[in-house]
């Protein structure tokens, strides 16, 4: 076991597209999403010592260390015994992984630490098992199962959260329709323009509940066309909203414009796939 800190990134989780294609008896909701990892995320510093948790960060106010915190309880079910910080950068409630990167990320530094998986990681968050390798994938099931893709190609994109935090359930609740066909075949995309006709014959089928919750996310989206993305949608159940460009000046300009508008914005990438373990 390493003496040393050890540091994990939580890249944040987007859903390029979202069908919600039945409800299981006990409540939960059948998906077929694909889903990518942009660069931007939280941080979790990891150290040997008792359990505990510590959270700083541009968004750690929002968020108490207490015992329903994801992280703690991923660490509870793999049986470890460690110091736990998480650096907040992402806004909380807002439907790009959260607390499910974040306990993702603690999962995979406990393995570095020589703790074993605990089994059912969509008990902990449907997007835990998506998380952990934070590589694009289709996710079907409730969240466990979890195909991995070929990569995908380069985007530019810019991220933007207008302030609004969203309850998943209270979102899933406003859906009025939740027998959605699958996703179309995903073939391998070449470029990014192809990605994004495939995503026009495609949905986030909890978007038109969430702007109902929140109208603020049609204007996060008409800012995001208006600024030149080929393609805006919201990601999750929201509110954060994500737009694909064709350069990474063009994204960069798009993200400044929104800040100025109050709205938490940022131009990024697609991460690079993390290793488990
Ligand atoms: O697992 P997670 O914490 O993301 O889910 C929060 C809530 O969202 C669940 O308690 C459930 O009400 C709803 N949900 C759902 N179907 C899913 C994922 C989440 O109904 N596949």
């Amino acid at each position: 076991m390493p003496m040393t800190s050890l540091v994990e990134p939580a890249p944040a989780k987007l859903n390029l597209a979202l069908h919600v294609t039945g409800r299981r008896a006990d409540g939960y909701h059948l998906l077929d999403s694909l889903v990518c990892f942009a660069s931007v995320g939280d941080e979790l510093h990891l150290s040997p010592g008792p359990l505990s948790l510590s959270i700083d960060g541009p968004f750690g106010e929002g968020l108490a260390p207490d015992d329903d915190n994801l992280c703690l309880r991923a660490a509870r079910l793999s049986g470890a015994e460690a110091a736990i910080r998480l650096t907040k950068n992402l806004p909380v409630a807002s439907g790009i992984g959260g607390g499910s990167a974040d306990a993702a990320a603690v999962l995979r530094g406990l393995l570095r630490m020589g703790y074993e998986l605990p089994p059912d990681l969509q008990r902990l968050g449907a997007d835990v098992p998506v998380c952990l390798a934070s590589a694009s994938a289709r996710m079907q099931g409730i969240g466990e199962h979890v195909t991995p893709l070929p990569a995908l190609p380069v985007l530019h994109l810019v991220l933007a959260n207008p302030a609004v935090a969203l309850s998943t359930p209270q979102v899933f609740a406003m859906m009025e329709q939740r027998e959605n066909p699958p996703l179309p075949k995903i073939p391998d995309f070449g470029t990014a323009g192809e990605l994004i006709r495939w995503l026009r014959g495609t949905r986030n089928d909890l978007e038109e509940p969430a702007r109902r919750l929140a109208p603020v996310i049609g204007e996060v989206l008409a800012a995001l066309d208006a600024t030149g993305a080929g393609f805006a949608r919201m990601s999750g159940s929201g509110a954060t909203c994500f737009g694909i460009f064709d350069s990474v000046g063009r994204a960069a300009e798009s993200a400044g414009i929104l800040a100025r508008q109050g709205w938490w914005a940022v131009a990024t990438e697609l991460a690079q796939p993390l290793v488990p373990g």
